[in-house]
């Protein structure tokens, strides 16, 4: 479905990418793990237009994406939930759903299917989303992403900054989101999350995609989280 292809990636002249490959398949979860700064976040810029590559190609279904404008990846099925959730503040969360359609034909059905999906986003549809709580604006994050009809979903760091106690209900809705069928390239810090829905992990370091394993294959190693997490 996506396939990433030894992509460069520059801020200016920073040089942040280096022949980054790596792909995600139709009903898969492919998780990206990395300490701060690696380059997590410029990949999935990368792949929704937003720091377009400088060399590399990016296919998504086949066709070629790379370089395109990031209205015309998500029309054609990619979703992005930013890290930092990306939200309006003083938009309502009805509004702020409605801007996740970009120029996409708005479909009623579509938002129907979300709501029942996050019935407490319905709730709240007429509140500031800023004075939503960080679980909730997650949770509209999430939403914002599916009402325009993706294929894949990119989730950039869904349970950061969040108490606690509100990341199994996030992990929850990413599961039922994967089970639902959507591909999705995760990335996370919380090592326990991405082991129990990943199928894939790709592990980077410097720009670079250093190792690829199962979780099963990591929960073995505590060697390879070490090295590149600084964890267990
Ligand atoms: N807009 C920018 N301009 C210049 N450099 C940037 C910009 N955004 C990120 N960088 C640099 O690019 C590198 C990779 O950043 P990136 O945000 O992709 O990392 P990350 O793995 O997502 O980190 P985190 O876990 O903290 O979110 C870092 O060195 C960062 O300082
Ligand atoms: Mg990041």
């Amino acid at each position: 479905m996506l396939s990433v292809e030894s992509i460069n990636t520059f801020y200016d002249r920073s040089h942040i990418l280096h022949d980054v490959s790596f792909e995600a398949g139709g009903d898969e979860v492919v998780a990206l793990l990395g300490r701060n700064g690696v380059g997590k976040t410029t990949t999935m810029k990368s792949v929704m237009g937003l720091t377009p590559p400088r060399s590399g190609r990016i296919t998504f279904e086949g066709e070629d994406i790379t370089g395109n404008r990031s209205d015309d990846i998500a029309n054609r099925g990619i979703g992005y939930v930013p890290q930092n959730r990306g939200m309006f503040p003083n938009l309502t969360v009805h509004e702020n759903l409605r801007m996740g359609l970009g120029t996409a034909p708005r479909q009623e059905s579509r938002f129907e299917a979300v709501y029942d999906r996050f019935p407490r986003v319905e709730e709240r549809l007429n509140q500031r989303a800023g004075t939503l709580s960080g679980g909730e604006q997650q949770m509209v994050a999430m939403a914002r992403a599916l009402v325009r009809d993706p294929k894949l979903v990119l989730m950039d760091e869904p349970t950061e900054g969040l108490m606690p106690a509100l990341i199994p209900e996030i992990a929850d809705i990413t599961q039922n989101i994967a089970d639902a069928g959507y591909a999705i390239v995760l990335v996370e810090q919380n090592v326990d999350l991405v082991l129990d829905i990943a199928d894939r992990v790709y592990l980077m370091d410097n720009g670079r995609i250093q190792e690829h394993a199962t979780p099963d294959q990591l929960r073995e190693s505590e060697e390879i989280l070490e090295r590149y997490l600084g964890v267990q």
